[in-house]
């Protein structure tokens, strides 16, 4: 297996970007690859964005942050990542879409690159099928937003080699993170925790047990999370909170993971959280309102 020099990201969007950034401030030359130039305008103005932010705080210098964009490379071409040394897909929810792009970019990319998938829920050991190198195959599954969040689940499938596995693991620390060890469970460590609780939130809701804002301030205040459970449902956001509660009540079958009736609801409702300017609160003010205040 060749020694990560170059990365390949599939998808420019909120995760792919900020992969994409992580990836270039830690030093590597990196190529982002998306179906649309505009897609690709959007995720690196972004990154200009968060990189800004970096420099206004003095933790990196406007030449620093050159560096780092100059590390960037944008492209619509798949030819363009045939020789990474990993590839990272963070293209949309889509198991037939992410199967047919790996098996497209199997025949381009170098046969020894490790191709990886940051997919919340979708299971590594199918995706991993659609290529001819499965036991080059990792999950990667990194969290929101990205240049913030230390940590990163790596994924081992049942195929996965310990080889493929302890250099995604090592290149993982090289992007600043703190890795941890997961099995190709859906949810792997983090979602099998986290969205039960953030539908049992909802659950709690509906069945009158407080309010929105005293339910995220119990949380916050109570247990110090940095977000209450609807302010982070609104952040990862809805639909995606839904599509992940589909793929692993599929999975298990069991009714912790079963998605409650409101959130169906808010989806039908196209309340998708801040991305579309309400969820379960309304982003359109100076501050955010809970849709069950009186205020
Ligand atoms: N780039 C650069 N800087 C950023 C940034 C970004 N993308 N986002 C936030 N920041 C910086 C801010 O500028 C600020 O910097 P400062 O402290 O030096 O002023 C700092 O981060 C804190 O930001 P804010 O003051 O705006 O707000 P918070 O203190 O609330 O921090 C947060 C923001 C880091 C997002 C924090 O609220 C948090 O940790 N929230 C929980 C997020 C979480 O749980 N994420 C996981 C979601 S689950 C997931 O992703 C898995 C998926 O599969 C569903």
């Amino acid at each position: 297996m060749p020694t990560i020099q170059k990365v390949g990201v599939l998808g420019c969007g909120l995760m792919g970007s900020g992969i994409a950034q992580i990836a270039a401030q830690a030093g590597f030359q990196t190529v982002v690859l998306e179906v649309e130039q505009k897609y690709l305008d959007k995720g690196f103005a972004g990154i200009d964005k968060s990189l800004g932010k970096f420099v206004e705080k003095g933790k990196m210098t406007a030449e620093q942050k050159a560096e780092v964009m100059g590390r960037l490379k944008p492209t619509t071409s798949n030819q363009d990542l045939a020789d990474c040394d990993i590839v990272i897909e963070a293209i949309i929810e889509n198991k037939e879409l992410k199967k047919s792009t790996y098996a497209a970019l199997d025949k381009i990319v170098k046969p020894d690159a490790i191709f990886s998938s940051n997919t919340s829920s979708l299971t590594i050991t199918e995706l991993s099928m659609a290529t001819s190198r499965a036991k080059q195959f990792v999950g990667l599954h990194f969290f929101n937003p990205v240049p913030m969040m230390k940590l990163v689940e790596v994924v081992r499938t049942i195929v996965t080699s310990n080889e493929a596995f302890n250099d995604t693991f090592e290149f993982a620390k090289k992007l600043g993170k703190e890795p941890i060890a997961c099995r190709d469970n859906s949810g792997f460590v983090v979602n099998r925790l986290l969205v039960p609780y953030l539908l049992d939130a909802i659950r709690a809701l509906e069945e009158g047990a407080g309010s929105i804002e005293d339910i995220d301030k119990g949380m916050v205040l109570g247990c110090g999370h940095p977000m209450g459970p609807f302010t982070l449902l609104d952040f990862v956001g809805l639909d995606t909170t839904y599509f992940i509660t589909e793929v692993m009540f599929e999975e298990y079958r069991e009714k912790r993971f079963a998605s409650p009736p409101l959130l169906k609801k808010m989806v039908m409702a196209g309340r998708y959280g801040r991305k579309s300017g309400a969820g379960f609160y309304d982003y359109s003010g100076e501050k955010p309102v809970a849709m069950d205040s009186k205020r």
